[in-house]
């Protein structure tokens, strides 16, 4: 049973990929995208979006992380997805869900749904350029604006050599709109022979049991859920083993939110620290009620200077 961190933009970065490994749980964390067009991607681009790549590919906790890529250009992708190997990267994987209308209008993320050939040859191309043991894997949704040729993706998936793929069980024009279609991933799971990996909507143990049932998938990825829930996965572990897990308290998430800051505050500003602090504070608010009156205190925060700080802290723990 494996336990796949989501690639998020602008939400998932080396910080809280370390914060959540930290908790545990995970096997694997998936990069934002990296964006190909026509040429090499710079290095710096690499290690921006990938710190890890410092320190052997994977986060403090010791959890690999691997590179997403997201293009239209078999063969930039190719020679990208060999370059980020080069760098150490232990797994690549290709975005064909990103619903992004400037990433679409460049035929890049869920508009390639639409062409199950063209899919076929990015991941063939990148399969050839990546050596063997590293896993190449592709992320999908299940079309376009309907689900008609969802298992035609999926075969064409399977049959460029891609090592597994995730389903986000939606299509693009559903957005993220709930209920994910947990059915469809079962369908999916039933034609291929390839690990297929369940995405959408899994917000706690239950949510994993009932999609599990449904779908037959064992192994998952989980995105919004583990950061509203940071012990999501570590739940859902222990659950799946039998074995008992005491469930974070607010203490102990507000100790997170701290160390983040904290590790932050060596290399970003504070504006950027706020903000992704606010952010979090939002996302946690669905399950701890606490996170409401501590995002009204952090809002009325202008900067994150040593004085704010403190302001934080205190509005943390003794709120
Ligand atoms: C803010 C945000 C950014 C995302 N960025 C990416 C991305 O860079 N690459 C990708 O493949 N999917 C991306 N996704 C989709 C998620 O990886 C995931 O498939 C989706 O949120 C459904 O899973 P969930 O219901 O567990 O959140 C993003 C989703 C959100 C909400």
């Amino acid at each position: 049973m494996k336990i796949l961190l989501a690639p998020m933009e602008g939400l998932v970065d080396s910080y809280l990929r370390n914060i959540l490994t930290g908790v545990g749980g995970y096997d694997i964390c998936v990069t934002e995208f990296v964006r190909v067009v026509d040429k090499i991607v710079p290095k710096k681009v690499f290690h921006r979006l990938c710190p890890e790549l410092e320190t052997s590919a994977t986060t403090e906790a010791g959890t690999p992380v691997i590179i997403q890529l997201l293009g239209s250009d078999p063969s930039v992708l190719a020679e990208n997805a060999a370059y980020a190997v080069e760098l150490g990267a232990p797994g690549i994987d290709l975005n064909f869900g990103c619903p992004s209308k400037i990433v679409n209008r460049k035929a890049g993320g869920a508009v390639l749904l639409k062409s199950p050939d063209r899919m076929h040859k990015i991941i063939s191309a990148v399969r050839a350029a990546v050596p063997c043991p590293i896993p190449v894997s592709a992320k999908i949704r299940l079309g376009f604006d309907h689900t008609d040729a969802a298992l035609d993706i999926a075969h064409a998936v399977e049959g460029a050599g891609a090592s597994y793929v995730v389903v986000h069980a939606r299509t693009k024009a559903d957005g993220y709109k709930a209920p994910a279609r947990w059915e469809w991933l079962g369908y999916i799971n039933d034609a291929l022979s390839i690990p297929v990996i369940a995405n959408g909507d899994i917000n706690s143990v239950e949510d994993y049991r009932r999609c599990r049932e449904i779908s037959g998938c064992e192994e998952i990825m989980i995105g919004r859920g583990a950061v509203s829930r940071p012990d999501l996965a570590r739940q859902i572990r222990h659950d799946y083993q039998g074995e008992p897990c005491e469930t974070m308290n607010w203490a102990e998430i507000s100790h997170l939110l701290m160390s983040m800051a904290q590790q932050m505050s060596a290399t970003v500003s504070d504006k950027i620290i706020l903000g992704r602090i606010k952010q979090w504070l939002a996302m946690l608010k669905s399950v701890y009620p606490e996170a409401q009156h501590h995002f009204d205190e952090v809002r009325r925060l202008s900067c994150f200077s040593e004085a704010c700080f403190e302001k934080f802290r205190l509005a943390l723990f003794d709120g």
